[in-house]
C-alpha cells in the first residue's frame, strides 16, 4: 500500500507500535542484510585503515544489530535504537553496547557528546523517521570533526517498482510519486523466507537529493554516493543506495 506522509505524528506512533512487534519477528529469524553487508564491511575497512584515529562507530537505528557483527574489532561499537523490544534484547545478546534513543527529537548536547563517533551509520533508518530536519541536526552534532556520515537507502523508483502489479499500475504510483505534495510511504510485511511479519512495515521513500538538502544544510559536504550497491540485484530486488559524507 502506498500513502502520503500527511501526519508525521500519527506516522511515527504506528512505525514505533509495528517495530515493538515485528522486532520480535526479526530477532527470532537469521535477519543480516546479505545484500548490504559485504559492502558495508569493504568501506568501513578502509576507512579505518586509512585514517588510524578513527575509533568510534555509531549506529543510528541498529535494528538487530547486525553491524556490530561486521566491523573491525579495534573500532569501538555503540547502537541506537528507540525501539525498547530492540535495545533491552540486544544488550542481554551481544553485550551492553546498545541504548535506547530516539533520533528524532532534539536530544541534551551533553548525550550527543558522550555518543560523538568518527562513523556514523544510519542503514535503511532513515527511512523511517519524517522529522528529518532534527535528525540531521542530531547527527551532525554526533559525528566528530573529519568524521563521516554514512548512509544506506532504498531508490525510490525501484520500490514503486516492486509494489507495483502491472505496468498500468506503476505509472499510476510514478504518476502520484511525482504529484504527492508530501512524500510517498510504502507499507509492507517483512517477508524473511517463507515467514511474513503479522504487521506491516513502513518505508518513506526519500530521495538522494532530500538527504543531500538536509546534510548541507547542517553543514555537511558529500564524499561519495553509489547508486547499487547490491552484488546480484533481480528486477524486483530492492536497490540500495550508499551516501557518505564528511564533516569537515
Ligand atoms: C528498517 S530497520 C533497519 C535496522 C538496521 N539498521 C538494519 O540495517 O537492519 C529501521 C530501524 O530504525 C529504528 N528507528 C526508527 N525510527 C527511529 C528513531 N526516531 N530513532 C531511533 N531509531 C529509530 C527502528 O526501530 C528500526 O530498528
Amino acid at each position: 500500500m502506498t500513502f502520503e506522509l500527511i501526519n508525521k505524528v500519527d506516522f511515527k506512533t504506528t512505525n514505533r507500535t509495528s517495530w515493538e512487534v515485528n522486532s520480535k519477528f526479526i530477532l527470532e529469524s537469521s535477519f543480516n542484510q546479505k545484500n548490504i553487508s559485504n559492502f558495508l564491511k569493504t568501506k568501513i575497512c578502509q576507512i579505518k585503515q586509512d585514517k588510524q584515529e578513527i575509533v568510534k562507530l555509531l549506529d543510528v537505528g541498529c535494528g538487530n544489530g547486525w553491524l556490530k557483527d561486521i566491523i573491525p574489532n579495534d573500532l569501538v561499537y555503540q547502537g541506537i535504537d528507540n525501539c525498547t523490544n530492540f535495545v533491552s534484547s540486544l544488550n542481554n545478546t551481544k553485550g551492553n553496547h546498545f541504548l535506547e534513543l530516539d533520533i528524532e527529537v532534539n536530544q541534551h548536547n551533553q548525550k550527543l557528546e558522550a555518543l560523538k563517533s568518527n562513523i556514523v551509520v544510519c542503514c535503511l533508518s532513515l527511512i523511517e523517521m519524517s522529522y528529518l530536519d532534527i535528525v540531521f541536526k542530531n547527527l551532525y552534532e554526533l559525528t566528530s570533526k573529519n568524521g563521516y556520515l554514512i548512509i544506506v537507502s532504498l531508490n525510490p523508483l525501484i520500490e514503486l517498482y516492486r509494489v507495483s502489479e502491472n505496468q498500468k499500475d506503476y505509472k499510476n504510483l510514478i504518476s502520484n510519486y511525482k504529484k504527492a505534495k508530501n512524500h510517498l510511504v510504502i507499507s509492507k510485511k517483512i517477508n524473511i523466507g517463507e515467514k511474513k511479519s503479522t504487521l506491516d512495515y513502513y518505508r518513506i521513500l526519500y530521495s538522494f537529493e532530500d538527504y543531500f538538502d538536509q546534510a548541507s544544510n547542517v553543514g555537511f559536504t558529500l564524499e561519495e554516493f553509489k547508486e547499487d550497491i547490491n552484488e546480484v540485484r533481480e528486477p524486483k530486488s530492492p536497490m540500495y543506495e550508499y551516501i557518505m559524507f564528511k564533516k569537515e
